[in-house]
């Protein structure tokens, strides 16, 4: 190999707009997947706490919004639901006029061009704060199964464009699959959350969507943070039960994860920048300890360069922004 003299790597690094033609990975608000929470009333714009810049919404609210998002450049949203009640198997998940659903028709009147990505999970509609139902204290896999197929069907018709199954239950992209197909949606598109960590980086998000667990933890189902190979099986599972899509979260702690999955299978592979992630980049901003501009753009291309094909993030609306005005800070 050539080398110094003959080569100085520095010599591409000094003019700016050189430095911006080597560079080997972009960020554009195509990208985003921005992530909400819709909660019952109406003009409810309810900051969370722990999320600066986050905020429920009622579905006005949302719909409000839902034309500066798309002139924002962002193609989709994630929608997570608050419901008015709450009961043992979160039966509010499956309702017609549910939260999500009515959320749902709504964008999909006024900003039909507007992704509607829906999360399916429970643990936002049970009074336990569980993913599922449970049978003696413990999540009963092949019952939640059943419920989770009357949420996706449900959630197909009031309007979504695509199903993505957060509750890392064994069976669900199968069993979600035939309900779909067999209830006509033979083309909705599902997005696996296949490789979901039990992480203590979902902090902030138990606030904003009011679903921590009432008692114990979710690791007998979510990953393990020491397993990666893991992660692969998971993954291979998903694409064989059917999922068109599959997702590796949190982001930025799993960076060798997301690169594996994508170099294993190729499929389009989203990655989720938890609410902890973006928490504290926040935190740590306000204290004057970072520039939180620079290091939400690092952490986004980082994600992005480690194989992300999109990325949930809380940034998106921001990050697009400055995407479009002056582009990124370095
Ligand atoms: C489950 C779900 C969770 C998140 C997304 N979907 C929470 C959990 O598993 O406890 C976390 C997202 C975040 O932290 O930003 N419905």
């Amino acid at each position: 190999m050539t080398t110094y003299p003959t080569v100085r790597m520095r010599r591409v690094r000094r003019l700016p707009p050189l430095r911006r033609m080597v560079r080997e990975t972009t960020l554009s608000a195509a990208d985003f997947i921005y992530p909400v929470f819709i909660c019952p009333g109406t003009g409810v714009d309810k900051p969370v706490g722990s999320m600066p810049g986050v905020a429920q919404w009622s579905v006005d609210r949302l719909v409000e919004e839902a034309p500066r998002i798309v002139d924002e450049g962002i193609p989709a949203l994630i929608l997570f639901g608050i419901p008015e009640q709450k009961d043992a198997v979160g039966s509010a998940a499956w309702r017609d006029d549910g939260i999500v659903q009515q959320a749902v028709a709504a964008l999909k009147k006024r900003t039909p061009e507007l992704l509607s990505i829906v999360d399916l999970c429970f643990c936002e509609y049970t009074d336990h704060g569980h993913c599922g139902v449970l049978k003696d204290g413990v999540l009963d896999n092949d019952q939640t199964l059943v419920n989770l197929v009357k949420q996706a069907t449900s959630l197909a018709r009031a309007g979504a464009d695509v199903i993505a199954p957060s509750g890392m239950i064994d069976g669900m992209i199968a069993r979600i699959r035939a309900g779909l197909d067999s209830a006509g949606f033979t083309e909705m598109p599902i997005l696996s959350y296949a490789a979901k960590y039990a992480s203590g980086f979902y902090g902030p998000f138990r606030d904003a969507a009011e679903s921590a667990p009432q008692f114990g933890d979710r690791r007998s189902h979510q990953m393990d943070p020491a397993n990666a190979l893991e992660a692969l099986r998971e993954v291979a599972i998903d694409l064989e039960e059917g999922a068109d899509m599959v997702m590796v979260k949190p982001a930025m702690p799993y960076l060798d994860v997301i690169r594996q999955v994508k170099d294993r299978f190729g499929y389009p592979t989203a990655a989720y920048q938890v609410s902890g992630e973006y928490s504290m980049i926040l935190a740590a901003g306000k204290n004057g300890w970072i520039d939180e501009e620079r290091v939400m753009f690092e952490s986004l291309i980082a994600i992005k360069r480690a194989g992300a094909d999109m990325i949930l993030t809380y940034f998106a609306r921001r990050a697009a922004t400055i995407l479009k005005s002056k582009g990124m800070p370095f």
